[in-house]
């Protein structure tokens, strides 16, 4: 090899290296943007910010009470979904909800450890005793969605299942007429 040779191959590896030096501070940028990203908009799962309530007493007052539980219309129209995970099932077991809608999913757990998966879709999150789950969803196509719990929650863990029904807007909004919690439990 002769000096020439020796220089331009030092040459090579300086910029192979700085090259991959830049690579992974882009990689760097980018995961730290990812993250703020979704800690600002609260998409992480789960969730940065904490909501707790006391799964003693979700029976006795406060958001999950049985006769607060269900589908909800806002003043503003927002419509929102409070449910509760309890050894095995959910309540309400089958969740109503307008397609093509946003929707807030607020749930907890009134004893151990559950979660909520809802076939098809990204929403997929832990309910946990004495704190609050929110998510947002939005259907575009109606039909039924299986919610199984994908959270192993002792001997009936397996048939804890629940369902979400999508129906069309304006059948909800008819539905919706008589204020209250709407469901589709018995249907
Ligand atoms: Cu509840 Cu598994």
């Amino acid at each position: 090899m002769t000096l020439q040779e020796d220089a331009h191959g030092g040459d090579i590896a300086e910029r192979t290296e700085k090259r991959w030096a830049t690579i992974s501070i882009v990689i760097i940028v980018l995961l730290a943007l990812l993250a703020s990203f979704a800690g600002i908009h609260q998409a992480t799962m789960p969730q940065a910010r904490v909501e707790t309530t006391d799964p003693a007493r979700l029976h006795l007052s406060g958001e999950f009470v049985e006769s607060n539980l269900g589908t909800a219309i806002g003043a503003d129209g927002a419509i929102t979904v409070r449910a509760i995970g309890q050894q095995y099932s959910f309540t309400p077991s089958c969740i109503l909800v307008p397609a093509q809608t946003p929707v807030t999913l607020r749930a907890t757990s009134a004893d151990v450890v559950h979660g909520i998966l809802i076939q098809g879709t990204n929403v997929n999150t832990m309910l946990v005793p004495g704190y609050v789950s929110e998510q947002f969803m939005r259907f575009e196509r109606t039909g039924d969605y299986l919610m199984p719990c994908q959270e192993f929650c002792s001997f009936g863990h397996e048939g804890m299942w629940g369902k979400v029904k999508v129906i069309d807007k304006a059948d909800f909004a008819s539905r919706a007429r008589n204020g209250g919690r709407l469901s589709c439990v018995g249907e």
